[in-house]
């Protein structure tokens, strides 16, 4: 480990100026989407299918030539050695020593920590009830673990809060019973609004309910213990995580104790197998066969090259409903940036939009505009070749489904097509003509199908890390910091400060827009209904 490095990688030139992303950019436009080519690669008990990207031999040289141009294999080494690689904030992203089997001893400490407390909640049959509190990072991990694993229900129930609307806490509170209800707070920072807000409202709703000593029904994960002691709330609740932990990385963390509590710790584990499997094949596989790699550099080509503005996730399976909020803040916070690490503006469009939804509901909400829509976007399709269900004819209904929808996606249907099948439905030819030009779509738009033989602990976390390494791998490619987010940063100082003008403690202040400045003298004052 080496979090305290102070040294950070040689600033790369800027992206468009190099020979490099030429040649890869010549190469990406004249290779093909060839629905003859098949291609396959196994990482970590994971298949991911790139036959639907654009390809050729020159893109594959093209490709590794950039990588190397990029320092790519030595900015993956700082990586997994825990070396600065975020730079604006001085800090590691260590996130693959959290889930490294042989783990260095702070992390083993605390991970059996959790294993005694939720040994000792489960052996005296306590807290039926968790209330789980946290935002972006803090929220979207464990929730999708949970929905993922306990999908037809869990001994203990759990509510999320993570939201500052009064009603999320409001929902997330009513309904159990105070006496034996857990609060857990999970804040990086622990100094989330949302987060210790909501935390304010459970710890007065136990106490109003008349539980003696309300801090000890109150866990916190933090980075800032201290904050959290500050609070009351008890040494033996208050679980680390390290500033080298990135938020968006922090399920690797004791920020999932809510999943060990609803879902047993050996999900956890499992998880955490799964992902340092993936680290693993994404520190050795030579750069053809790495999966994160490959699943990076067809996402440039997408964005960046034939100027898809997002990516569509579609996971062919209903318990992994969390995966697109999961993914999307991933990508989205990490590669939303325009400037590159020397403070230059990148040049090349970065991180797309993501957005998603499970198949099939998917397929009736808008794919519609995925294959027939002006913009289109690639998809990444993620199924499960074997359910854990007793009906194999929902499940070859599912699989065949996405199937579909990916040929559809690749190959379209071309007017002669379309205009046979009018006539073949005896229309007359004029209407048929007509018709066949509605009927008809191009094809032509990328997808990556990534199957997972089953859903488990293992190959979830196989699956989330190597989204994370793609990410990484993109953020290396287009020469930007994924682990800061100073965007979302600057609004919450002026969330700050505008709360305190709708209170009316502080002035309207005077150099807010027109409207701001309208709407915050309409809504300050008394808001609420109770
Ligand atoms: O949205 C900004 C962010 O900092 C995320 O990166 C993070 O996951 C979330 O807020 C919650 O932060 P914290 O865990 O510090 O409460």
């Amino acid at each position: 480990m080496n979090p305290d490095t102070k040294t950070t990688a040689a600033e790369p030139s800027p992206l468009a100026d190099l020979p490099e992303w030429a040649a890869f950019e010549r190469a990406a436009r004249s290779a093909t989407l060839d629905p003859s080519r098949l291609a396959v690669i196994n990482a970590a008990g994971i298949d991911l299918d790139t036959s639907g990207q654009h390809a050729s031999p020159e893109l594959h040289e093209a490709a590794a030539a950039l990588l190397s141009a990029r320092g790519f294999d030595d900015m993956r080494r700082r990586l997994l050695d825990g070396d600065i690689v975020n730079p604006t904030e001085e800090r590691a992203a260590w996130h693959t020593a959290l889930r490294a089997p042989a783990a260095i001893p702070e992390v083993a400490a605390e991970r059996q920590r959790l294993i005694e407390f939720v040994h000792t909640a489960d052996s005296e049959r306590r807290w039926r009830n968790i209330v789980h509190i946290g935002i972006g990072g803090s929220d979207w991990g464990v929730r999708l673990a949970v929905a993922a694993f306990g999908y037809a229900g869990t001994w203990r129930q759990v509510h999320f809060v993570a939201n500052i609307d009064g009603h999320a806490i409001q929902g997330g509170l009513s309904g159990f019973d105070p006496r034996d209800t857990l609060i857990i707070m999970a804040s990086k920072s622990f100094t989330t609004a949302e987060t210790l807000e909501n935390g304010q409202r459970a710890l007065e709703w136990l106490r109003a309910a008349g539980v003696a000593d309300p801090c000890k029904q109150m866990v916190a994960i933090t980075a800032r213990p201290e904050a959290a002691a500050a609070w009351g709330i008890p040494d033996a609740h208050i679980f680390k995580l390290w500033d080298w932990v990135g938020g968006r990385f922090s399920l690797w963390s004791a920020v999932s104790l809510s999943t060990a509590l609803a879902v047993s710790a050996d999900v956890i584990a499992g998880m955490q197998a799964g992902a340092a499997a993936m680290d693993k094949h994404f520190a050795e596989a030579p750069i053809a066969e790495n999966a994160a790699v490959q699943m990076a550099m067809s996402g440039i080509v997408n964005r960046s090259i034939l100027g898809y503005g997002s990516l569509n996730i579609a996971p062919y399976d209903f318990r992994l409903a969390n995966l697109v909020p999961y993914v999307q803040q991933l990508e989205m916070e990490s590669l939303g940036k325009s400037v590159d690490l020397a403070g230059r503006a990148v040049g090349v469009p970065t991180g797309p939009a993501v957005w998603g939804m499970p198949g099939t509901d998917a397929q009736h909400t808008f794919f519609q505009w995925l294959h027939q829509g002006s913009d289109g976007a690639p998809v990444d399709f993620i199924i499960c070749a074997h359910a854990d269900h007793g009906w194999p004819r929902h499940h070859r209904i599912l699989l065949a489904n996405c199937l579909a929808q990916r040929q559809a996606l690749l190959q379209g249907k071309s007017y002669d097509e379309a205009l046979k099948e009018c006539l073949a439905a005896g229309m007359p030819r004029a209407r048929a003509e007509w018709l066949a030009r509605h009927r008809a779509y191009g094809g032509g738009r990328p997808s990556n199908l990534i199957v997972l033989p089953r859903l488990s602990p293992y190959t979830l976390g196989a699956l989330l890390a190597l989204y994370e390494h793609k990410v990484f791998v993109q953020g290396v490619v287009w020469g930007i910091n994924p682990f800061d987010q100073w965007g979302v940063e600057y609004g919450k100082v002026l969330a700050k400060g505008l709360t305190a003008q709708l209170n009316g403690t502080a002035p309207v202040e005077t150099a807010h827009n027109a409207s701001t400045a309208h709407w915050v003298e309409r809504l300050k004052g008394p808001c609420t209904g109770t």
